[in-house]
């Protein structure tokens, strides 16, 4: 929880500004959630310089799956092993839930995180379009 000013900082950076209040909030309710993982990568010098936030889904024409539904690493800190890092331990946390199955959806605009996920062992499978509403 300590860490949520800097974990909204950097999901600016990943193009979702929040305020630390609200981040705040989000994490209060995901924290308590066994079915939701999220964890920072600190560095001894800077501090929290990533973070990454997966989940279980129990979807019913594929079953129970592990999404990564976010994860950033600060710009200045790329290229260091730090996503392989929060990588590996949410597949370790997937592999311990019984998760045999890893998905992640990148915005074909992420153009950094595509050879990532591939050098990581994620194969492209589709491109797809998404589309949002907002209830009034
Ligand atoms: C994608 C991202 C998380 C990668 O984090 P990172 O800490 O730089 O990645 P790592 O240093 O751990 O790289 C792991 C491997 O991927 C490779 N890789 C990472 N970025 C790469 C790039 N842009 N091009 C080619 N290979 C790349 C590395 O060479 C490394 O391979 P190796 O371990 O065999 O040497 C980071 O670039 C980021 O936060 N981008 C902006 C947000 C984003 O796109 N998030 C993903 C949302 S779906």
């Amino acid at each position: 929880m300590t860490d949520a000013a800097r974990l909204a900082k950097l999901s600016e950076v990943l193009g979702y500004p929040v305020e630390p209040e609200l981040m705040k909030r989000r994490l209060e309710r995901l924290l308590s959630r066994p079915d939701h993982v999220v964890l920072v990568a600190e560095s001894q010098t800077d501090g929290v310089v990533g973070w990454i936030h997966a989940a279980e889904q129990d979807i019913l024409e594929i079953g129970r799956s592990c999404e990564i539904l976010g994860l950033v690493v600060a710009a200045d800190q790329r290229g260091h092993g730090v996503g392989r890092r929060l990588m590996e331990w949410v597949e370790r946390w997937a592999f311990e839930r019984g998760l045999k199955q890893l998905s992640v959806r990148s915005n074909v605009a992420r153009a950094e995180s595509h050879p990532f996920y591939e050098r990581l062992g994620y194969t492209r499978v589709k491109t797809q379009h998404a589309y949002w509403k907002h209830m009034r």
